[in-house]
């Protein structure tokens, strides 16, 4: 990723104007495409904040980390803009997302897709699961989609077996299905202790038991599980919620010692407050939505909640070669809230 102001040795030499999507504001800039010393350089048409100009190699020397050979992406998080190109980092891979259908899971499936893989998205939610698999396809790309509950055995069996049958392997696999939590321990039901333990922790251990035996057969793969910042430090009313991420993380740790010999590599994602339909859930219920929300806004010391793109890209960094020297960790993009 490279940004610059652009400078004197800029070459307005064959300029052309391009139409470039911002996925998350959903809103499109024209920008002017220029050659820089043979690598072409996207210049904004319109100054936003102080960053005016931003450059992408797009496959040319002067770039070697930049090979990819599809469109530029622009988003923009903070009132900044980040520009990255795709660089097929899961090309030909296939990758299986539970919780696929929303959120976090599906910002995943289309960042992966963006990235080459072929994805099989999972989730108990079947109408969210059909209206996401039609979203994805309709983005092009290889998608399919399964319905299954990640605390049943049989689900999951069934979830790999549709990957594996589908595309012919499952090079990664990420449990990101998952359910909320917000009660203090004394009004906590047993249903609702199992249902939790179910969908965050059990599910991870029914996902990973089906799927490292294929993993193993074609000589390895990567697995992220789906922790959260409440896994690592203590909320009021969050018992349940707190003891599921907990035990995500630590699971994630014991099998990745074992699992790492046959170059299964096993790390966790461990976000903190991201705007996805199960945040929204739990602004709609609380007593005062007002204030919940602005709570959640002032949660961490970033002073914002996170896009689930941005919680993607972790997703991404783990399942890909770039993180090859991780095994084990635990990647927190919490916008600041555990350091405090
Ligand atoms: N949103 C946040 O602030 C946040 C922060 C940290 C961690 N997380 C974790 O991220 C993951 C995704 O959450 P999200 O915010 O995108 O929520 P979401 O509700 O938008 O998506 C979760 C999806 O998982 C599915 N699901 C739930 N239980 C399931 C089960 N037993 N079997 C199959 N599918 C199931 C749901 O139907 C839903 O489509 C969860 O594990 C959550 O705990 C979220």
């Amino acid at each position: 990723m490279y940004a610059s102001r652009g400078g004197p040795n800029s070459s307005p030499g064959g300029m052309q104007s391009k139409e470039v999507a911002d996925p998350v504001h959903n809103v499109t800039f024209t920008v002017r495409q220029i050659r820089f010393h043979g690598s072409r350089i996207y210049s904004l048409s319109e100054r936003i904040n102080s960053l005016s100009v931003i450059i992408v190699g797009r496959g040319v020397g002067n770039f070697p980390s930049h090979r990819g050979n599809h469109d530029a992406d622009i988003t923009r998080y903070a009132g900044r803009i980040v520009m990255s190109d795709r660089q097929g980092r899961l090309e030909g891979r296939s990758a299986l997302i539970t919780g696929g259908a929303s959120g976090i899971g599906k910002a995943t499936a289309k960042l992966f897709l963006e990235e080459g893989a072929k994805v099989t998205i999972c989730d108990r939610n079947v109408e969210v699961l059909d209206q996401a698999s039609a979203d994805l396809r309709a983005l092009g790309g290889e998608v399919m989609s399964v319905a299954g509950d990640v605390g049943s055995m049989t689900d999951a069996a069934s979830m790999v077996q549709t990957a594996v049958d589908g595309f012919g392997r499952l090079d990664v696999l990420f449990c990101c299905a998952g359910i909320a939590s917000v009660m203090p321990i004394s009004e906590v039901k047993e249903e609702e202790w199992d249902a939790v333990i179910n969908a965050n922790l059990k599910g991870m251990f029914t996902m990973v038991k089906h799927a490292v035996p294929q993993m193993r057969s074609q000589g390895g793969g990567t697995i992220v599980t789906m922790g959260s910042e409440l896994g690592i430090v203590a909320v009021p009313e969050s018992p349940a919620y707190g003891a599921s991420k907990g035990g995500v993380i630590s699971f994630t740790r014991s099998i990745a010692i074992d699992l790492i010999r046959y170059n299964i590599r096993v790390n966790s994602l461990c976000p903190g407050i991201t705007k996805t339909p199960l945040l929204q859930a739990e602004v709609d219920l609380s007593l005062d939505p007002e204030r919940t929300a602005r709570e959640q806004a002032e949660w961490a010391p970033i002073m914002r909640i996170a896009d689930p793109r941005e919680i993607a890209y972790g997703a991404l960094f783990l399942a890909s070669d770039e993180s090859s020297f991780a095994v084990g960790s635990c990647l927190v993009l919490d916008g600041g809230y555990t350091i405090r």
